[in-house]
């Protein structure tokens, strides 16, 4: 049997097999974050679908960090209760579902766009310009998140889910802290790594504090950026920061990017074939050879051989998609059949779709187009 469709124990987290769907925005939140039904389907379908385990899209843990106005919150504790009807849901087709939660820092666009507190780590040549300057985080502001993050952890373990995963990616508040491009402080939270990865060990912490000794912790991390002039977090300090990480007793890192740029984001764009598969692919050689507990790759993977020699090989013990979930909720049902060895999507970054009033709805545009022609 391909090692895809193995199963993998990480703690008491028993997932069926190798499939990671990648952490996933939906648009499909009120402006308070609440879920709707419409959430709570889709994650069924795809539990229906085989995938081993399911991972949210972003949560934010305290308003300020909210990036748009219809993503997930797990801020206060009245957004339980639908969570554990979307638990209950993924749980009665078998499957596993963590919850990702994050704190957008300064590129949370819909705190910037006039929606309240707007913070960041400090003010550089990279903060985003929204029209609107951010406010530079202060000691109290960094206590209180860290804070949030535990209280949010503790939500998602009373909503019934397998875990929690930090978002530690992406440009996002943990990743501004660890970047020097975007954490230019003086004080204890900047400069050296030391002090760059003081936020996420203290969010770490304060999570495994706010929840049960099992409950599994993972992380979504961006071991590196890639910005097109090699400045910014380095992969030598994304090797450090997941020992630091593995020695806090996080379970699972699934590896991703930190900042990007137009070239890197083109990696992405149309894999139409096995050479540009796993864009990421580097890097999480680079993570293995630093920590020996579970990884997990994300970016770019689309047929099976790659998938498999990267399972084979050691390099990771599960992939990640995010896209070709989104035009095929029972992908993985349909590949364990083996009749292809391929996803249909081609990776055109087309899914997030604004409608005429700036309103996100996600879906595939090239199948919604094959339809309606
Ligand atoms: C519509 C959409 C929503 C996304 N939402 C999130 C998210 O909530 N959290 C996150 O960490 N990444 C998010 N991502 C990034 C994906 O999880 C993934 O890292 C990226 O798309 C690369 O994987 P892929 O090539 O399989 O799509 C999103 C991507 C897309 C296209």
């Amino acid at each position: 049997m391909s090692k895809l469709f193995e199963p993998l124990e990480i703690g008491k987290l028993k997932i069926a097999n190798r499939f990671v769907r990648s952490a996933t925005y939906y648009a499909l939140s009120d402006q308070d974050g609440f879920i709707s039904d419409g959430s709570v389907e889709l994650m069924k379908t795809l539990a229906g679908g085989d995938i081993g385990l399911i991972i949210t899209g972003y949560a934010f843990v305290i308003k300020h960090g909210q990036v748009f106005p219809d993503m997930n919150g797990i801020d206060q504790d009245d957004h339980i209760a639908a969570y554990q009807k979307m638990t209950g849901a993924v749980h009665a087709q078998n499957g596993k579902i963590v919850m990702q939660i994050a704190h957008g820092g300064s590129i949370s666009t819909h705190a910037a766009q006039g929606n309240g507190d707007y913070v960041a780590v400090s003010l550089t040549d990279a903060t985003p310009d929204y029209g609107r300057k951010p406010r530079v985080l202060t000691d109290d502001d960094i206590q209180t998140i860290i804070e949030a993050f535990g209280q949010a952890a503790r939500r998602v373990q009373e909503s019934g889910f397998d875990g929690v995963q930090i978002h530690g990616a992406h440009g996002y508040l943990v990743s501004e802290f660890l970047s020097p491009t975007t954490n230019q402080r003086q004080d204890k939270w900047g400069g050296s790594l030391e002090n760059r990865t003081r936020f996420l060990v203290e969010v770490i912490r304060s999570i495994k504090r706010n929840v049960a000794d099992d409950f599994p912790v993972l992380i979504k991390f961006g071991c590196q950026d890639y910005l097109e002039d090699g400045s910014g977090f380095t992969i030598e300090e994304g090797k450090q920061v997941a020992q630091t990480i593995e020695k806090e007793g996080v379970s699972l890192i699934e590896i991703s990017h930190g900042r990007i740029e137009k070239t890197f984001r083109k990696r992405g764009l149309k894999i139409t074939a096995p050479e540009n598969e796993a864009y990421m692919l580097e890097a999480a050689k680079a993570i293995r050879s630093a920590v020996s507990i579970p990884l997990c790759l994300v970016g770019g993977m689309r047929s099976i051989p790659v998938i498999e020699n990267i399972l084979n090989e050691g390099i990771v013990d599960m992939v990640s998609l995010c896209r070709p979930f989104i035009r095929e909720p029972e992908l993985v049902k349909r590949l364990k059949k083996g009749e292809k060895a391929e996803v249909d999507c081609i990776s055109c970054w087309g899914c997030i779709n604004p409608d005429k009033e700036g309103k996100n709805h996600v879906f595939c545009r090239q199948l919604h187009k094959k339809k309606t022609e």
